[in-house]
């Protein structure tokens, strides 16, 4: 079985800060944890100052007996490496390792991720105190999982001070080998911008006017990287000491500074730190496809929700709680999309500090709120859901998701600002999530092939080994559809020869003659089968070459001219959207989904009704059923099952409440029908 750690069953805890409290408290929050069914506790994320008070003295004394208690208790320890925060001596110490910003400032001690990626004095201290812990813990009985560092990249994702600089040079050296590639990537014929040597080079600080763009894509590029750097330095302590214990990092959902697809393979489980918004009413759609991002981060395998909150967080400008029953079914979301467990920020609400109204599973008001009473009844449900854990979930169809892409597309100077990744994603995401269809995501160089339907909302920076594998995947029988402003550049971030979409061209069928983007608060018409669609942000006007068009423009000064094209090729086909149709894309997507035969997971779902389906490997199925909706409804059902939630059996249908859930267990025999 596929167990994320050696703790059976689904993981179930959170962020635990002991050091806010005296020792006395410690007592009640095991005897609590016990209650509420507190499996796994992360210890240390911020406990630098308190292990280490000084460059040479150690205080272990506290987290031997923090340890050694949780253990009396049955709780297993994710021990955090304590680096996210570093001590004020060490800050003092080495000034030089607080990071500075693009302008010059240098950021101050007292909040916490202030370090520079590149500080050898930052890097070395953190990874004496890595190494510090493990050889203390490797052996300890509570210890289940490493937790390097938190969230890198939050707060500060660059720094732009001289060891910074001195380390890009490294990088870029290692990249284009000699000055004069360097000079042919970056293009600097352009505004004289040649450089003799790597000494000239700095970090894209700010300028008078549009810096290089392929600096500015090489920093991103070089700053996940050194960042990941930093990470491995840890990871690779904590593999050499201790050895089989699994070792992760809280990820940060879809998040731009990191390339995950290159992070992850360092990961031994994938994990996330997830916030959706109790205030938006279509969060559980976004959220919806982070997880499938982290569970696809692995390849399928179960991952772990770090972080998320029991109610209210306390950083956005009007922070709502979650309302009676948003809590249990989030959480359940999360399972319901490959996740093994449900760990919060955090355990005990704080009472001082930048986050004491962040919510927590203990709350200020104690064990009489309404808070813990969900903390309780979450953790019951786990234990009865156990059986999920190792099991495996697959997308019908497939999203490509491309970091150098992301990075190249949001650089300055280009037709419209408006073409973000997120943004041009989400709402193809969403048509197909109510749609029933669930997606995998992939990265640009992975085989499609076992996927239908291959969807590409966008891909600006495409190199031609990637077109090729496109290409291919259509010939054997794939539909790939295909988003505007795509094929652009190469990964110099250099315009293709010969007409955009360049390498996409002959897969797709078109030429484009020139882009067209749609004023903000414009749209224009766009007629499919006789209904108008809306496409905003971006138009292009395009020639047909070999294939046909599906939909035309319907106004403005492209009427007339084709909008969205099919190209058959081999045994496959490929689409293209040649604007951007915002919430009005389902229509066409669900065209390709028809043509792919990829249908939802269950069929005739009530609105606001997610539906997905987990495998173990004996061929058991776990179909999650989850109702964000405010009305009642019945979700029919083709097979009986066992809902593990309740332990009764249904059959025929199942009512699902307001915010409700069930997680029907279907026998193997019977999961075709189902
Ligand atoms: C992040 C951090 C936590 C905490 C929470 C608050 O996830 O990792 O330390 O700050 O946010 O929401």
């Amino acid at each position: 079985m596929d167990r994320l750690t050696r703790v059976p069953g689904l993981l179930y805890g959170g962020d635990w800060n002991p050091e806010q409290w005296p020792e006395q408290v410690w007592a009640e929050d095991v005897k609590l944890m016990a209650e509420a069914g507190v499996n796994l506790v992360t210890v240390g994320i911020f406990s630098w100052a308190r292990l280490q008070p000084g460059p040479d003295s150690w205080d272990f004394g506290w987290l031997d007996r923090l340890l050694d208690l949780v253990h009396r208790h049955g709780i297993a320890v994710d021990l955090a490496t304590a680096t996210a925060s570093p001590p004020a001596w060490l800050v003092r110490a080495h000034p030089g390792s607080l990071p500075v910003t693009a302008d010059g400032v240098r950021l101050e001690f007292g909040s916490r991720q202030h370090y520079c990626p590149s500080s050898p004095a930052y890097r070395e201290a953190a990874v004496r105190l890595t190494r510090t812990l493990a050889e203390r813990y490797r052996h300890h009985p509570a210890l289940a999982l490493w937790h390097i560092h938190n969230e890198y990249a939050d707060h500060v994702e660059e720094c732009f001070c001289p060891a910074s600089a001195a380390d890009f040079r490294r990088w870029l050296r290692e990249r284009h080998g000699t000055i004069e590639e360097l000079n042919r990537s970056w293009g600097t014929a352009f505004w004289s911008q040649h450089y003799d040597s790597f000494a000239q080079i700095e970090p894209p600080r700010t300028a008078p006017g549009p810096v290089n763009p392929t600096q500015l894509l090489d920093w991103r590029r070089f700053c996940s990287d050194a960042l990941l750097a930093l990470h491995r330095a840890e990871k690779a302590v904590l593999d050499e000491v201790s050895p089989g214990v699994p070792v992760t990092t809280n990820f940060m959902s879809m998040l731009k500074a990191l390339d995950y697809w290159e992070w992850s393979r360092h990961e031994d489980l994938v994990s996330d730190d997830a916030y959706p918004d109790p205030a938006d009413p279509r969060a559980h759609v976004n959220a919806a496809m982070n997880y499938d991002l982290m569970r696809s981060l692995k390849g399928g395998r179960p991952w772990l929700l770090m972080e998320q909150a029991p109610s209210a967080v306390s950083w956005r400008p009007v922070n709502l709680p979650k309302r009676p029953g948003l809590y249990r079914l989030w959480s359940l979301q999360a399972l319901a999309r490959g996740a093994d467990g449900v760990l919060h920020f955090q355990w005990r609400a704080s009472v001082a500090g930048a986050e004491k109204f962040h919510s927590a599973m203990l709350p200020h008001r104690g064990t009489a709120s309404r808070g813990w009473q969900e903390t309780v009844g979450l953790g019951a449900e786990l234990r009865r859901l156990g059986e999920v854990a190792g099991s495996r979930l697959r997308g019908q169809a497939a999203v490509l998701l491309d970091w150098d892409s992301w990075w190249a597309l949001e650089l300055d100077d280009h037709p419209s600002a408006r073409m973000r990744w997120p943004e041009l994603l989400r709402p193809w995401y969403a048509a197909l999530y109510e749609r029933g269809i669930t997606v995998d995501f992939l990265p640009p160089t992975a085989e499609p092939d076992g996927y239908p339907l291959l969807l590409a909302p966008n891909l600006y920076l495409l190199d031609t080994a990637t077109a090729d594998r496109l290409t291919a995947y259509v010939r054997d029988g794939g539909r790939l559809v295909c988003g505007p402003f795509s094929g652009i550049t190469d990964r110099h971030d250099h315009i293709h020869p010969g007409g955009h979409p360049g390498p996409l061209r002959e897969l797709l069928g078109i030429v484009v003659d020139e882009h067209w983007p749609i004023p903000d608060g414009a749209t224009t018409a766009v007629r499919l089968n006789g209904t108008d669609l809306r496409a905003e942000r971006w138009s292009e006007w395009i020639e047909t070459e070999r294939a046909e068009t599906v939909a035309r423009y319907h106004s403005g000064t492209l009427a007339g001219r084709p909008a969205v094209t099919r190209n058959r090729l081999g045994a496959g086909s490929a689409w293209y959207l040649s604007c951007h149709l915002g919430a009005d894309v389902g229509p066409v997507l669900g065209l390709a989904l028809a043509e792919a035969g990829v249908g939802p997971e269950l069929p005739g779902l009530p609105d606001g009704v997610e539906a997905t389906r987990r495998h173990a490997a004996d061929g058991t199925g776990y179909l999650f059923l989850l109702n964000h909706g405010p009305d009642e409804h019945r979700v029919p059902l083709r097979t009986p099952g066992t809902d593990l939630l309740t332990g009764a059996e249904a059959a025929g249908a199942v009512t699902l409440a307001p915010l409700g859930a069930a997680v029907l267990r279907l026998p193997a025999a019977a999961q075709e029908r189902a």
